[in-house]
């Protein structure tokens, strides 16, 4: 009897532009072996990101592409997909990179691409999420792991995680509670890709094979 052939470890690439604590959930989760990919290269477009220290910390390649050096979104994008591609990725994973993609970059890797954002999406797309949804006097505020379309903040929802709001939460406590579940969602839903298990198939996002509903994977502990 022949053992099956592991499959080969994916191929990732990580767009950042800040504090990286996403990425660091990642790369801990593929330290400790759960995620079967290997992160070729982290891409910053600030110099200043601590994720590109988190990226060399762990031995991992790091470089900065910055946008203020093209005079326009299609040139800086294509200077993007040039590094990207050289390293031929599986997944490209968008962990707080605050730059807005032409259609052309997105649709490159339509159906290999993730990000996560501070809302449980379709709510709260855009900025200071956590801000409106206490003012909007919402009960439930979470994070979202998504496939990345041209609409932003609106591609197919992949993994969803929900935390209350509690009556004295600030923007910053509630922001704090979320990251702490976006730590968790996005090394669950990259582990499930790099299995073949999360997959975009004709805009539906699956999970072992059968359609996930419109809200994507609820996560709960
Ligand atoms: C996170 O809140 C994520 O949801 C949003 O950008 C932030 C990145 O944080 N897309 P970090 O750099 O991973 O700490």
């Amino acid at each position: 009897m022949t053992s099956p052939v592991p499959a080969a470890a994916k191929r990732i690439v990580v767009l950042i532009s800040g504090s990286g604590s996403n990425l660091q959930a990642i790369i801990d989760a593929v330290n400790a072996g759960r995620i079967n990919g290997k992160i070729e290269m982290v891409i910053s477009n600030k110099d200043d990101a601590y994720g590109l220290e988190r990226a060399r910390q762990a031995d991992i390649p790091g470089c900065v592409i910055r946008h203020t050096d093209y005079s326009d979104r299609d040139s800086f994008d294509q200077a993007l997909i040039a590094e990207i591609d050289s390293h031929s990725p599986d997944l490209v994973i968008l962990a707080g990179f605050m730059r807005i993609f032409t259609p052309e970059f997105v649709n490159r890797y339509s159906d290999r691409m993730l990000n996560i954002h501070p809302s449980l999406l379709p709510k709260y797309k855009g900025l200071n999420t956590h801000q409106r949804a206490i003012e909007d006097g919402e009960a439930r505020h979470g994070c979202t792991v998504h496939f990345v379309t041209e609409e932003l903040d609106g591609g197919p929802l992949a993994v969803q995680a929900a935390v209350d709001i509690l009556p004295d939460d600030t923007a910053d406590s509630l922001q704090q509670r979320v990251h702490t579940q976006e730590h968790k969602i996005y090394p669950l839903a990259v582990e499930w890709f790099c299995n073949d298990r999360l997959q975009l198939v004709s805009g539906q996002v699956q999970l072992d094979g059968s359609s996930l509903d419109s809200q994507g994977y609820q996560f709960t502990e």
